[in-house]
């Protein structure tokens, strides 16, 4: 008989839940027994921190009854965890980073765990990876909202974070309408500018900044001033809190201020500051943070992460490891953990989703020639 553990690591994303219901239900058909381990890795390496026997929760057929269609993740998460470098005080009272690989590997030995499901982001998955290498059968679910991994076309938590930040800029039209605002909505996003390119045009932003695009304001702040004399008095930006501006802090601040970015806030009340000053009108920030996270998945997440969680424990059940599963445009199949783990998905400066941005006379910030 099999028992197989699943761990979700990092930041959660709508989905988590599903992935969780999946593996559960293929497992249990099987005849295999499944666990979910609390808060990453930490319900085993943790024990001191759980009542006794509750640093893995027994995953039922009634324990993940109705579970596809709920946000975060039942099993907790956490992005401090790692076995490789876990963070244990010292005598001296300062914070070490310990190798405890092998506590964790003993503890999934004791607890008759024979194969690992790790659901997470780029840290998690090369967690994975390293997991593998020590002779874990160890399947990784690629996670996250951002949408930035590799080897996958797509992650879920996208959908339902798209969909959510076009919900508010949909709503943030009508205001910025009627006070003739320049409202600037930040979104998740640190490394790659998916949600904010997607969501800005679902949401009919007129200017959107990425990540891979350093910004120019001076673009931005033209358009803004043709849209007022052309009598749209208000306009809305999408921007990415990874987005920087491409010659760095000046671009933002006044000369006064230059050296005190740090004061402004995010991207997002940077820019506002900044396009207040080179448009004189008025202007609001709006940060969506965390609420892109939460919630219910939506449909197509709860899918595609089902598909994730199946596929996952196919890929165990036909002897793989040391592979992630990955949606290639039609199916999900098993890529090796070693191509992809810990390698970033940058929005394509050649795609058609970024020329059709610009077909859209979408301003991207683009420096002017
Ligand atoms: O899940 C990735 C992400 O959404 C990033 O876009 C964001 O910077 C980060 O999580 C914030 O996560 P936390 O506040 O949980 O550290």
């Amino acid at each position: 008989l099999r028992r197989i553990a699943i761990t979700t690591g990092g930041g959660d994303a709508p989905g988590l839940n599903a992935v969780i219901q999946a593996v559960t239900r293929a497992a249990l058909l099987r005849g295999w027994t499944c666990v979910g381990i609390r808060d990453g890795y930490d319900g085993l390496l943790r024990p001191d921190r759980y009542r006794a026997g509750d640093g893995c929760i027994e995953l039922t057929a009634e324990r993940v009854e109705g579970l596809a269609a709920l946000g975060g993740t039942l099993l907790g998460s956490t992005s401090k965890g790692n076995p490789f470098a876990y963070p244990m005080p010292q005598p001296d009272g300062r914070t070490a980073l310990v190798d405890r690989s092998q506590d964790l590997l003993d503890a999934l030995a004791r607890e008759g765990i024979d194969a690992l499901v790790a659901v997470g982001g780029d840290g998690s998955l090369a967690i994975a990876h390293q997991l593998a290498q020590r002779g874990l059968p160890v399947v990784g679910v690629p996670k996250t909202i951002d949408n930035d991994l590799d080897g996958t076309v797509m992650t879920f938590g996208f959908d339902t974070a798209v969909a959510f930040a076009s919900e508010c800029l949909d709503r943030l039209h009508t205001t910025a309408a009627s006070h003739h605002r320049v409202l600037t909505v930040e979104v998740m996003g640190r490394y790659a500018g998916w949600i904010a390119l997607h969501a800005g045009l679902a949401g009919g932003a007129h200017a959107i900044l990425l990540p891979e695009i350093p910004f120019d304001l001076a673009p931005v702040a033209e358009l803004i001033a043709r849209r007022e004399a052309q009598g749209l008095g208000y306009s809305l930006v999408v921007v990415a809190e990874g987005a920087h501006p491409r010659d760095g802090e000046r671009a933002l601040c006044g000369p006064a201020e230059a050296g005190h970015a740090e004061r402004l806030g995010g991207m997002g009340e940077q820019v506002s500051q900044a396009l207040a000053r080179l448009t004189g009108k008025d202007a609001r920030c709006v940060v969506l943070g965390h609420l892109l996270r939460g919630g219910s998945p939506s449909a197509f997440d709860r899918v595609a992460a089902l598909r994730f969680g199946a596929a996952a424990v196919r890929a165990l059940a036909a002897g793989q490891s040391g592979v992630m599963v990955a949606l290639d445009g039609r199916d999900v199949r098993p890529v090796p953990l070693a191509e992809v783990a810990g390698r970033m998905k940058a929005v394509p400066l050649d795609g058609d989703t970024l020329a059709t941005a610009r077909d859209l006379g979408v301003c991207l910030g683009l420096p002017q020639a």
